[in-house]
């Protein structure tokens, strides 16, 4: 059996949108901080047949035809749900004699599932390392980014950190060099499952929305600017472009046909909250993903005292990031 540990990234150069589906060209460039207390624990080991139709009578009809059994915080998955992860699989079952091994997948996340709290991203990288180690395929992490982006584009980016970034015209993602040690603060405003998963709000905006092809001429200067103020080591402009790329990719939902977001009352109050602090003299930035929880971008010197701050009014999850090293595991 194999254990795997893999950090969820947030994005502060959002992705969002797919110039390409099949070969997993984004429409955007992407920036992320990967986060060393956002993660997924994957055990992952080889089974027989026999060992899945023993579930499959104890569980039921749901879960009849599954290929492999693949367990999300202890609970068996459905057909549907593992069909999913069969195929993140299958990315790794490419030799003939590696085509009918079936595995058992047991992955725990230690934060709330699918509530835009970028469980995904550590789910899918964790399943990915797991496979690259179970099929010893000893893949470099660029190459496993690679895989990884079919399974979920954001995905990707958590095989690099503390800063990560997916190059939408060379197809690369690598490491982005900064000086500057960021932390992240989720304020969690709802647990709940997102309404629209941000690969069917993508595509939704893409196909509809007013403001998608503006949104895409404007992210291209944003990641160019991310990039510099990065590497120039400049907080505030890092902060400030995070939340206007993350408004601007909001801002395209709200002209999809037919508009939804995925802000709340609480989402917005959680912004002005934000900002009042700002005025008051804290370095903390907002950005929002596919649900309507805010995240709090800060510097780690001011990270225990915002922790506090933040705290008192919200059930908080707060992480510096992680740095991943080449042999990371
Ligand atoms: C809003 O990676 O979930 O979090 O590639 O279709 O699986 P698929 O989409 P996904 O999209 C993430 C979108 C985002 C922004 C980001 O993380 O860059």
């Amino acid at each position: 059996m194999e254990k795997v540990k893999s950090y969820a990234n947030i994005a502060i150069i959002k992705y969002w949108g797919k110039k390409d589906k099949q070969k997993m060209i984004p429409a955007t460039s992407s920036i992320s901080l990967t986060l060393k207390d956002l993660y997924t624990e994957t055990e992952i080991e080889f089974i027989d047949d026999a060992e899945i139709k023993k579930e499959v009578e104890k569980n039921g009809e749901k879960f009849s035809g599954v290929r492999d059994l693949f367990f999300l915080n202890s609970e068996l998955q459905d057909k549907i749900h593992t069909e999913k992860i069969s195929k993140v699989v299958d990315l790794f079952r490419t030799q003939e004699n590696e085509k009918n091994k079936k595995v058992k997948i047991k992955t725990t996340n230690n934060m709330p599932t699918a509530a835009g709290l970028s469980s995904s991203s550590s789910g899918l990288s964790a399943i990915i390392k797991a496979c690259n180690k179970l099929f010893k395929k000893n893949l470099s992490q660029e190459q496993l980014a690679q895989i990884s982006k079919y399974g979920s584009g954001s995905s990707a980016r958590s095989f690099f950190g503390p800063v990560g970034m997916w190059d939408k015209n060379t197809g690369e993602v690598s490491e982005v060099k900064t000086d500057l040690k960021l932390a992240m603060i989720v304020l969690v405003l709802n647990e709940e499952k997102k309404i629209i998963s941000s690969r069917k709000g993508m595509a939704l905006c893409m196909e509809t929305s007013t403001s998608f092809d503006e949104w895409i001429r404007q992210s291209e200067i944003d990641f160019e600017n991310m990039k510099k103020y990065l590497s120039e080591g400049d907080f505030s402009k890092v902060g400030e472009l995070t939340e206007e790329n993350a408004l601007r990719m909001h801002e395209t939902t709200k002209n999809a046909n037919p508009p939804f977001t995925y802000l709340t009352e609480k989402s917005f109050e959680a912004m002005e909250y934000v900002k009042k602090l700002r005025k008051q003299g804290e370095r903390c930035y907002f950005t929002m993903d596919a649900g309507p929880n805010v995240k709090v971008l800060c510097l780690e010197e001011d990270f225990e005292r915002l922790k506090d701050i933040l705290g008192k009014k919200y059930k908080i999850i707060a992480s510096k990031c992680k740095v991943i090293s080449d042999n990371d595991d």
